[in-house]
């Protein structure tokens, strides 16, 4: 598309009202051309059917408190997971049902309510705590994808009740008290499964700051031209996602394009960037993206533990306690900061793309 087209189109969705929503309520049977990605977005290699050596493992958290050979098990789980795949789902982590269904449900409210109401958040400025976006970075990317998002930084210094929508206040401090629990957790059972005390990442901060993205993908009338999220990996220690029984969210393993099927009650959760930066590599930050789909909306909802918007003036890199004379240092020591300026510039924002910056 012309580059003068391409502006027109931007300014076109913006005065639309900024959203994709607004886009599917009004029915429309082609999709704006800023949403049509270049055909190497949209390649999508499947994996041999029905090979068992291509699916997303599934970790079973129960009785990990008490019982420690269960914990054994996992921690060995975990381990094999996050150096194989970056990728994992876990059932049975306490996060009770009724405060599952109560974030997807407060989402679809937020999304679902008067533009106006949602317009009071919309907002281009990064820096603000809770906004409401859609394709923020088009400016930048020219490039669109089939979603809304509701954004809001909860920890460490959480908004003040009233400064959330009221369609989604309860419903995501309930939610984020429960991930902040089972966060803690899988930060323990990381420690552990590379060998450190279960406090090790807690104490270096992992666990302290968390940004939540409240997903609305709408149904897309040419969900064969575009994608729901473009390729990326995330700039987090770990992120943890919760999504609807749709579907759609496929990670790169092995040059394929691999389905996270959902499973009812059960939480995703990845490797984040931070996290491959501090295991030296050990642990991949594998990217991932979300196809369009007819059928909608889908509902996701991510909790990523990161510091963008709380700088920390730590700085982290390997940890030595993992290094040896056989795995050297791959990377200098940063602030976090650092690394999110670094990944701001790359417009498709990959662990490996922006690690190499820092390679020592
Ligand atoms: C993200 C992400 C996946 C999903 O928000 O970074 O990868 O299923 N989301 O919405
Ligand atoms: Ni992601």
């Amino acid at each position: 598309m012309a580059e003068f087209d391409r502006i027109r189109e931007i300014k076109a969705f913006e005065a639309a009202g900024a959203s994709v929503k607004v886009l599917a309520d009004a029915g429309i049977a082609q999709i704006p051309p800023i949403f049509h990605l270049p055909r190497d977005f949209l390649e999508s290699k499947q994996p041999p059917s029905s090979d068992p050596r291509y699916s997303v493992p599934v970790i079973d958290l129960q009785g990990i408190k008490n019982d420690p050979i269960a914990r054994k098990n996992v921690v060995e789980d975990v381990r094999e997971a996050s150096e194989k795949w970056g990728f994992f789902q876990v059932i049975n982590h306490g996060i009770p049902q009724s405060v599952l269904d109560g974030i997807i449900a407060g989402t679809r409210r937020f999304h679902e309510q008067d533009h106006e109401e949602k317009m009071k958040y919309f907002t281009r400025d990064v820096s603000k705590n809770v906004a409401f976006r859609s394709n923020f970075d088009i400016q930048k990317s020219g490039l669109a994808s089939w979603k809304d998002s509701f954004h809001c930084q909860m920890a460490p210094n959480p908004p003040r009740p009233e400064e959330l929508p009221h369609a989604i206040r309860d419903c995501l401090m309930e939610f984020s008290e429960e991930v902040k629990k089972c966060g803690e957790l899988m930060f323990e059972l990381l420690s552990e499964s590379l060998g450190l005390p279960s406090d090790y990442l807690k104490d270096m901060d992992c666990a302290n700051a968390m940004a939540y993205l409240c997903h609305y993908y709408p149904s897309c009338p040419q969900p064969d031209v575009t994608l729901g999220l473009k390729r990326h990996s995330d700039n987090s220690f770990i992120t943890m996602l919760l999504q609807d029984h749709i579907g759609g969210l496929q990670i790169l393993h092995d040059d394929y394009w691999i389905f996270v099927p959902p499973i009812s009650g059960a939480l995703v959760v990845n490797i984040g960037d931070f996290m491959q930066l501090l295991t030296n590599d050990k642990y991949k930050s594998v990217e991932h993206r979300v196809l369009a789909n007819k059928v909608g909306p889908r509902i996701s909802v991510g909790c990523f533990f990161n510091t963008s918007l709380n700088p920390n003036p730590k700085v982290y890199g390997p940890i030595k306690e993992l290094l040896s004379e056989n795995n050297p240092p791959k990377y200098r020591e940063l602030t976090l900061q650092e690394y999110n300026t670094k990944r701001a510039e790359e417009p498709l924002g990959s662990a490996g793309k922006v690690l190499k910056y820092f390679e020592i």
